[in-house]
């Protein structure tokens, strides 16, 4: 699983970094090329001489190599990885992560880092225990980090509790596990839909609705990190398309995202309807500005738009999947359910107004996905990258 992959080791100054020396040997072991990237704390605790002799390449610890003056370019260090795993991160390095405080090699590596990150925290038990370090770590799992807890046992501080880094071997296997999802979908070409539709009523106003983009971004995001080769047919909004093979179609309106499905359609293993489409459009849109000193009270004609799930599910082969979302008010597992067979999805992800955490142009949700088998599985609130997740393990 790890042959050839580019793996940076980032090592900070806690007395866990001779464990560090062990997870390299694994790294290398398992085929992967490995960096190393110390801090000069980290230098205290372990020489570069044997962390260079192992990995077969000079160690970085500072922005430049003092006797050549030669620049140590995080940036390309950054796309060379395909993860970077600190071992072990001290509550000092985490919460310089947690807050972009980028004043040495390790850290901003890690904000140049587009890869996956781990960390596997090491420190003395109130030190993890700390409300500080608790809300380094809750702000790092928002990022997309994925710690690797410490386990219970003695400490060098000669006291006993959770702090002690984990052990090497359970970290590979946390790398690898993490590798073999990252290819779970190559191969695999996945349609998403996401944000709003816009319909016009005249050229400067529209019906819309509050929805961000975020959580279907997200979707695509997740996809395209496992492998897949994502169209996005995204409606109006203000987001970076993701990292990865995703070729993007903006359109505005339920017909144009209903044509741009159809054609993409065919082609694909699977379609996430995540775009909170409009349901109705103006009968009629006003060529030029509707005036208010001459029209005076109006009454807009609204027509229903094409349910654009409902069209996939009517086309769609054995083979491919359809994914639906439902936002309810009301009623929320009854009215998913009539919308997953109605719409002949094989999956529908409820999310309901009602919830705090949930919805439109938060940061989190909280998803219950119901299978059209009857099987289904409630996840408890998340950001949306953890949610879309747990929406692609559970569906695809
Ligand atoms: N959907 C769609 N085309 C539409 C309306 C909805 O593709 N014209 C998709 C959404 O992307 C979502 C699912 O259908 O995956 C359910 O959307 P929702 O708005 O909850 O359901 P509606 O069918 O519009 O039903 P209602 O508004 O009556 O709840």
């Amino acid at each position: 699983m790890l042959k050839g992959k580019h793996i940076i080791l980032g090592i900070s100054g806690g007395i866990a970094a001779y464990k560090s020396v062990h997870l390299l040997r694994l790294l290398r072991k398992a085929g992967a090329e490995v960096q190393v990237v110390i801090t000069p704390a980290g230098k205290e605790f372990i020489t570069p001489v044997t962390l260079s002799s192992l990995s077969g390449k000079p160690v970085i610890s500072e922005f430049f190599t003092a006797n050549t003056g030669q620049w140590n370019s995080h940036v390309d260090l950054g796309l060379w990885a395909d993860a970077m795993v600190i071992a072990p991160a001290t509550a000092c390095t985490l919460a310089k992560m947690a807050t972009g405080v980028a004043d040495n090699m390790l850290v901003t590596t890690y904000l140049s880092a587009k890869a996956k990150v781990f960390a596997a925290p090491a420190m003395d038990l109130d030190m993890y225990r700390h409300p500080s370090t608790a809300r380094n770590l809750d702000t790092l799992r928002a990022d997309g980090v994925t710690l690797i807890e410490p386990a219970e046992g003695y400490l060098a501080s000669g006291l006993t509790g959770k702090g002690r880094m984990e052990e090497p071997e359970e970290i590979v296997k946390v790398i690898e596990a993490w590798m073999d999802a990252s290819a779970s979908l190559k191969g695999k070409k996945i349609l998403v839909t996401a944000g709003p539709t816009h319909e016009n009523i005249d050229p400067v106003r529209f019906i819309g609705n509050y929805s961000s983009g975020k959580m279907g971004y997200a979707l695509a995001g997740e996809c395209a990190a496992r492998g897949a080769e994502v169209c996005l047919v995204s409606g109006p909004v203000s987001l970076p398309v993701p990292d990865g093979d995703i070729r993007r179609i903006e359109v505005t309106s339920a017909a144009e995202m209903h044509a741009a499905c159809l054609r993409e359609f065919p082609g694909m293993d699977a379609a996430i309807m995540c775009a909170a489409v409009a349901d109705y459009a103006p009968a009629v849109c006003s060529d030029s500005k509707i005036k208010r000193e001459t029209t005076g009270e109006i009454t807009l004609r609204l027509v229903p738009n094409p349910d654009i799930a409902a069209s996939l599910g009517a086309i769609k082969t054995p083979e491919q999947k359809l994914i639906g979302f439902a936002l309810e008010t009301d009623n929320e597992h009854a009215n998913a359910l009539s919308k997953l067979r109605r719409k002949n999805l094989d999956f529908i992800v409820l999310n309901s107004l009602r919830d705090p955490l949930a919805g439109f142009g938060k940061d989190t949700n909280k998803v219950t996905v119901i299978a059209a088998t009857g099987e289904e599985k409630s996840f408890p609130a998340k950001s949306k990258t953890l949610v879309a997740a747990d929406i692609i393990d559970f569906t695809l």
